[in-house]
C-alpha cells in the first residue's frame, strides 16, 4: 500500500503549476494532440483553477480487467469530451516508469511512485481520462469518477485469445473478471458514489457508455462549487 500524503500541494508547487500551465508545457507530455486548442484552453482554465485552488474539469479513471475495452472506450470518450486520454500502459513504456519486465506475468512491473510523480501535475489541473487495469495506487483525490468496465466471460475469453495470450495469462484475467477483482479494488479505494460499473460486451455498450459519461462531464462541477 502506498501512502500519498507527501504529495499534498504546497504553495511552491502551485506557483510551479502556474508557470508550467501558463506556458502549456505540462500537458504536452500527455495529450496526443499537442497542438489541440483544448490544451491551450485548459492551460488558461487551469490558471483560474489554481487561483481558486480547484480544478474546472473532472478527472475520470477507467479501469477493468485487460480486454474489457478501456482503451477503445477512452479513445472515443476523449474525442467526445475533448478531455486528455492518458493510457498508463503506454506512458510506462514511453517514459520507463517501470522496474523491468516480469517473465511470469508477461508485462512490465509498473513503478507506482514513478507513475504518480509523473502524473501529479496534470491530474491537479484536471480534464484527464486515465486508462489502466488497476486503481488502488492512485491518490483518491485525483478522481471525480471511477468507471469499471465489465465484460461477459465468454466474450472476454475470445478477445484475449485473439490477442494470443498464453494459457496462464488468459485464465488469470478471466478469473479476475469472474471475481470482479477490479470492481472490489475500486470500491475499496474510492468513495462509493464515485464508482460506477458499466457493461462492455458490444459496440452498443460503447456508444451508450460514452454518451452517459459525456453527459456527466458536461454537467460536472466540484461539489463545493455547485
Ligand atoms: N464493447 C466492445 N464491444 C466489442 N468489442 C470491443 C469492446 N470493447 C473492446 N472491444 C475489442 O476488444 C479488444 C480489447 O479492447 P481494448 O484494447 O480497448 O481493451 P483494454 O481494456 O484497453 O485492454 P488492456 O487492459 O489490455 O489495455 C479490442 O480488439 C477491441 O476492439
Ligand atoms: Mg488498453
Amino acid at each position: 500500500m502506498v501512502v500519498f500524503c507527501n504529495r499534498k500541494c504546497t504553495s511552491v508547487l502551485l506557483m510551479y503549476h502556474f508557470f508550467c500551465v501558463g506556458s502549456n508545457l505540462q500537458r504536452r507530455n500527455f495529450c496526443k494532440s499537442n497542438t489541440s486548442p483544448f490544451c491551450i484552453v485548459v492551460g488558461q482554465v487551469a490558471v483560474m483553477v489554481l487561483e481558486n485552488g480547484k480544478r474546472k474539469n473532472p478527472n475520470i479513471l477507467v479501469t477493468g480487467t485487460p480486454g474489457t475495452g478501456k482503451t477503445t472506450m477512452c479513445t472515443t470518450l476523449a474525442e467526445a469530451t475533448q478531455l486528455c486520454h492518458i493510457n498508463i500502459g503506454e506512458l510506462v513504456k514511453e517514459k520507463n516508469l517501470h522496474d523491468g519486465w516480469d517473465d511470469e506475468l508477461d508485462c512490465y512491473v509498473l513503478n507506482e511512485d514513478l507513475v504518480c510523480d509523473e502524473l501529479e501535475d496534470v491530474m491537479e489541473e484536471g480534464g484527464n481520462i486515465v486508462d489502466y487495469h488497476g486503481c488502488d495506487f492512485f491518490p483518491e483525490r485525483w478522481f471525480d469518477c471511477v468507471v469499471v468496465l465489465q465484460t461477459d466471460n465468454t466474450i472476454l475469453y475470445d478477445r484475449l485469445s485473439r490477442r494470443g495470450y498464453k494459457d496462464s495469462k488468459l485464465s488469470n484475467n478471466i478469473e479476475c473478471e469472474i471475481f470482479q477483482v477490479l470492481l472490489e479494488e475500486a470500491k475499496d479505494s474510492y468513495s462509493e458514489e464515485k464508482v460506477i460499473a458499466l457493461k462492455s460486451d458490444n459496440i452498443d455498450d460503447i456508444s451508450r457508455n460514452v454518451a452517459t459519461l459525456t453527459d456527466w462531464v458536461r454537467n460536472w462541477s466540484l461539489p463545493s462549487q455547485s
